[in-house]
């Protein structure tokens, strides 16, 4: 079995470091104390929270877990909850069929049992008419939590989406009120797009401001990952110097999945680790992705895709505006080279990070360097 996973959280044992992290939501949970969670793309924010609801668990305390990425309404946040509450079994007190049916039914929604798995599934009428009601819905929903178990937490994971709701109220404002009125609710709020968040969460015109404690999720410290791979190596007959080690979190620019994802496929040839095979299976990384990549760099203007191309060979751009980039790279006029910029900026193709801009994909980086 391969140790190096790629897909989600396995258990504590696969679980690289992320101690202090670990410690500081738990302590959150357990003191009352609403969290928001921010790091860009595949740091491992998720990973994190799954790491940290097992703990819990073993305290007493129940979950619900909702990645609200790609909902568009707070009817649809209500429907991936109630799913998420079905599945999770929250009827012990009084058997699902009668506590939760009366829930469902005023969801619009029914219950039934996949045939397969026997697992309750949640079906939604397509012209779902009570979408009218979903500030109340979402209010119930909570209730219900509440009401089955003392102790629990809803972690509402991609929560930047509720931004770009079509609803005609507005749903930071109907979140925060939830959550204000069910103190004893814990609330995890995660996000990828770390500047939309800190701002919802830091604006003070902005309904949840100053409403949570913040946590801030960086790369794994080089240090903490060289151990954590030498020991799975050498678990499994192989060997990996350090020097290999930093060249994989360099490659990857310290990006979770794509650290993880180097290794579980060196750790798959079953060859001790050389600056040959390592050279090969970063290749075959970018290679397994280039259709995806290559999809996204259609869908870029011509300019933008000028700049993905730029900024990647430089690593990383201080000035995008400046002479000097622009005429080393041939972007004509700076006022469109901010117009893309912004534009990209706002797909998170591209970040602003403390040391200038860069792409978000550090594999995505790596494509473009290559062209
Ligand atoms: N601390 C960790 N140790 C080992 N693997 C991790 C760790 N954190 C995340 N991962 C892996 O990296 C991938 C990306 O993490 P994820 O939690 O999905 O990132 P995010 O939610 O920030 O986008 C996951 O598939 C997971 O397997
Ligand atoms: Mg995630």
């Amino acid at each position: 079995m391969n140790p190096f996973k790629v897909l989600g959280y396995e258990g504590p044992e696969y679980f690289c470091n992320r101690e202090v992290e670990t410690e500081a939501l738990v302590q959150n949970m357990l003191n009352g104390r609403n969290t928001v969670v921010y790091g860009w793309r595949r740091l491992g924010k998720s990973a994190l929270i799954m790491h940290v609801l097992e703990k819990l668990k073993k305290k007493g305390f129940a979950s619900v877990y909702v990645d609200l990425y790609g909902s568009n309404r707070i009817q649809e946040a209500n429907e991936l909850i109630a799913d998420a509450i079905v599945k999770g079994g929250f009827n012990k007190k009084k058997g699902l069929a009668q506590s939760i049916t009366q829930l469902i039914g005023s969801l619009g929604a029914t219950l039934s049992f996949d045939s397969y798995t026997a697992m309750p599934k949640l079906s939604f009428g397509i012209n779902n008419t009570r979408t009218q009601n979903s500030e109340q819905h979402l209010g119930s929903l909570i209730n219900y939590l509440k009401e089955q178990h003392q102790n629990v937490v809803v972690v509402l994971d991609e929560f930047q989406s509720i931004t770009e709701y079509k609803d005609k109220i507005n749903p930071e404002a109907t979140f925060r009120s939830i959550m204000q009125q069910n103190p004893q609710v814990r609330f995890i709020y995660s996000g990828s797009n770390r500047h939309l968040m800190m701002s919802m969460f830091s604006d003070s015109n902005r309904p949840f401001y100053s409403s949570c404690s913040h946590l801030s999720i960086e790369a794994i410290h080089l240090d903490d990952y060289t151990k954590f791979i030498q020991k799975w190596m050498k678990k499994g007959g192989l060997s990996i110097e350090k020097q290999h080690i930093e060249k994989i979190y360099q490659w990857a620019n310290g990006q979770t999945f794509y650290v993880q994802l180097v290794c579980n496929m060196l750790y798959n040839r079953a060859e001790n680790v050389t600056n040959e095979n390592l050279m090969e299976t970063c290749g075959k990384c970018i290679e397994q992705q280039s259709s995806y990549f290559q999809n996204i760099h259609g869908l870029l203007t011509h300019k933008q895709q000028q700049i993905m191309e730029a900024i990647a060979k430089e690593t990383v751009v201080d000035a995008p505006t400046s002479h000097a980039f622009i005429t080393k790279y041939g972007l004509g006029a700076a006022s469109s080279v901010t117009r893309a910029m912004n534009s990209l900026e706002q797909k998170t193709l591209i970040i602003k990070t403390p040391e200038g801009y860069r792409l978000h994909d550090a594999l995505l980086s790596r494509w473009y360097e290559r062209m």
